[in-house]
């Protein structure tokens, strides 16, 4: 059969520009939501009166048909055939003929390769949400074994101040919450139907685009067929969303390669998701976590890759936007693959407790909770910190801790210490002494699981 578009052409397209043009390589994935698309457009054609009830039953029952051929992969796919919409669309006309050949009736591929990616999208998002609600779920869980667990706190990666450590897994929740909320505010602008704007100016022809727009659970109708007809913004903010999910999940896979390091040793990554070395016979390395880590670099390339393509694009369509399913597939499965990995990685870690330990009291931890003592006693707290300063210096100078500086070293820095200065010291007391709200110490972190385990439907 010749190409849909034959008509005005006297010479056969050359074979390279059909290798150059096709996009069925990459856009078959897009067959389940085209059909659906498809499916409605008849319907609404048929409500309308522009085709007969019949015909419309025919081309649905013929369109489910090419659907499971092609799920089951027994369909055939030819480069001249250009993309998955000429695929589906002759392969109605060559087994329904003239029926076949109304269904694009009122109808371009502009507006309907824009619906296609809106679907598919709109499910992408959804597939999404729950992956990152299993992330979730399994950072809340680890509650369940570190509840009793302390971490020391870092800024610039040098120790700062101690913290429960179900709060660094509640800060991961937080993150991936706010992911979950872009995603839904996205979903929004991507549920706006631009089926019926046709090729970028409407038709003629009494369509329903209300109707169609219903028929595929869109909330509303684009209600200018130009710009919708142009609009890849939802791809845009769709792999931005992605692009920030890679950005939390690097965060994370960082944070647990530096742990992992023998200088660390602050965490056992289970054996399933390390791999070893194919000449140092003692590695185990966290590769698993590094190309979470790594491909990073690919979902925000994509942000790239789709802002790059629609920079200067006069309107509307324009067949550079066939370019836009590339690097939306790859964000997209770059970060389903790291999501359906995370949880079990997360749940299947171990925190080594006795070199956590071991080390609690190192690196003055303490020190800002004796600030907040001096400060408690009515200590201005500039002076308060110059007065700490000078004590870290002082047991840095004698190679011990704060807790092990005498009350006289105290007293003759600032003479409001008294002895009940030692109920502060140390990691433990310091942690303990954490109250305001969403800081790291017992009591804030335990309301934050109560409201985590709420918010994500888990037991208590
Ligand atoms: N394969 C095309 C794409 O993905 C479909 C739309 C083509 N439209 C056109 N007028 N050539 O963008």
């Amino acid at each position: 059969m010749g190409k849909a578009w034959s008509g005005r052409f006297q010479q056969a397209t050359d074979p390279r520009v059909e290798r150059f043009t096709e996009s069925i390589s990459f856009d078959a994935r897009l067959a389940g939501v085209d059909i659906r698309g498809s499916k409605a457009h008849a319907q609404m054609l048929a409500a309308v009166g522009l085709i007969a009830d019949e015909e419309a039953a025919l081309i649905a029952k013929h369109l489910d048909e090419i659907g499971a051929e092609i799920e089951r992969g027994e369909f055939e796919f030819r480069t001249e055939l250009e993309d998955i919409h000429m695929h589906i669309e002759s392969a109605l006309i060559e087994r329904i003929g003239d029926v076949g050949r109304k269904l694009h009736t009122g109808r371009s591929r502009n507006d309907q390769v824009s619906t296609d990616l809106k679907l598919y999208v709109r499910d992408a998002i959804d597939s999404v949400d729950s992956l990152l609600a299993d992330v979730q779920a399994a950072f809340l869980s680890r509650h369940e074994v570190d509840a009793d667990t302390v971490l020391p706190g870092y800024t610039h990666l040098q120790r700062a101040m101690p913290v429960m450590a179900t709060h660094y897994w509640l800060a991961y929740c937080e993150k991936f919450q706010r992911d979950r909320e872009r995603l839904a505010d996205c979903r929004k602008r991507v549920n706006v139907s631009p089926l019926g704007a046709a090729a970028l100016a409407g038709t003629s022809l009494p369509i329903d685009r209300q109707l169609t727009a219903e028929l595929l659970g869109f909330s509303s109708v684009a209600g200018n067929s130009l710009d919708i007809s142009s609009d890849r913004d939802f791809l845009a903010e769709y792999v931005f969303c992605m692009s920030l999910i890679a950005g939390h999940l690097s965060t994370w896979a960082e944070e647990w390669i530096i742990w992992f390091s023998t200088e660390f040793g602050f965490i056992r990554l289970p054996d399933a998701y390390t791999t070893g070395s194919s000449i140092m016979p003692q590695k185990r390395n966290p590769d698993v976590l590094e190309l979470i880590r790594g491909k990073t670099a690919r979902v925000m390339g994509a942000v790239t890759q789709i802002l790059i393509l629609i920079k200067g694009l006069p309107m509307a369509y324009n067949r550079d936007l066939q370019e836009d399913k590339l690097a939306l597939f790859d964000a997209h499965d770059t970060i389903v693959a790291c999501l359906e990995l995370a949880p079990s990685i997360v749940a299947g870690a171990e925190l080594v407790t006795d070199v956590i330990n071991a080390r609690l009291d190192d690196g003055f931890l303490d020190a800002t909770a004796l600030m907040e003592y001096l400060i408690k006693k009515g200590v201005p707290m500039r002076t308060g910190h110059e007065t700490v300063g000078r004590l870290v210096a002082l047991a840095e100078s004698r190679n011990c801790r704060l807790a092990e500086l005498d009350l006289s070293d105290f007293r003759e820095a600032c003479d409001l210490v008294e002895s009940d200065v030692f109920g502060v010291l140390g990691t433990l007391n310091a942690v303990s002494a954490l109250c305001s709200y969403g800081s790291g110490g017992r009591a804030a972190v335990a309301e934050q699981v109560a409201k985590w385990r709420a918010r994500l439907g888990l037991a208590t």
